[in-house]
């Protein structure tokens, strides 16, 4: 049987063979597509790394099926940067030194871009620490990233 999904993936159009309907949304975007950005921590939904936007929400991709999302639309941190130049929240994240080893870092600034969209962040440090409760650092650069999530949200 012939499966696949028809998505916009960073504002192009493309249709993915699925060799399994139980492919996530995450392995599509890693194995299929080599978009390795988002990364695969849990892969059960507990710790944030595997966060983009589908249809403009956060969502974890390791809990979404690819099939279940045919013609979504979905943005992942190799959609953000336009050429050299980097997305606001990219830049932020570098001025206030917001990360250590990175692996956390796509899935932080894909819940923070979110958490701007919803209009839940604010320049609130607490309202924006609670909005990105989902996203953890093993690294513990929490403070880093609620000081560029408050200054990318102004
Ligand atoms: Fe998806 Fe951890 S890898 S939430
Ligand atoms: Fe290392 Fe967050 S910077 S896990």
């Amino acid at each position: 049987m012939s499966l696949s999904v028809t998505l916009t993936i960073n504002h192009v159009l493309q249709q993915v063979e699925l060799d399994d309907p139980r492919v996530t949304l995450l392995d599509l975007l890693r194995e299929r597509l080599d978009l390795t950005g988002t990364k695969k921590g849990c892969d059960r939904g507990q710790c944030g790394a595997c966060t983009i936007l589908l249809n403009g929400q956060r969502v974890n991709a390791c809990l979404a099926l690819a099939l279940s999302h045919d013609g979504a639309e979905i943005l992942t941190i190799e959609g953000l940067a336009e050429g050299e130049a980097l997305h606001p929240l990219q830049a932020a994240f570098i001025a206030h030194d917001a990360l250590q080893c990175g692996f956390c870092t796509p899935g932080q600034i894909m819940s923070a871009l979110g958490l701007i969209t919803e209009g839940q962040a604010g320049d609130d440090p607490e309202r924006v620490r609670e909005g990105m409760s989902g996203n953890l650092c093993r690294c513990g650069a929490y403070r880093g990233i609620t000081e560029a999530v408050v200054e990318a949200s102004r």
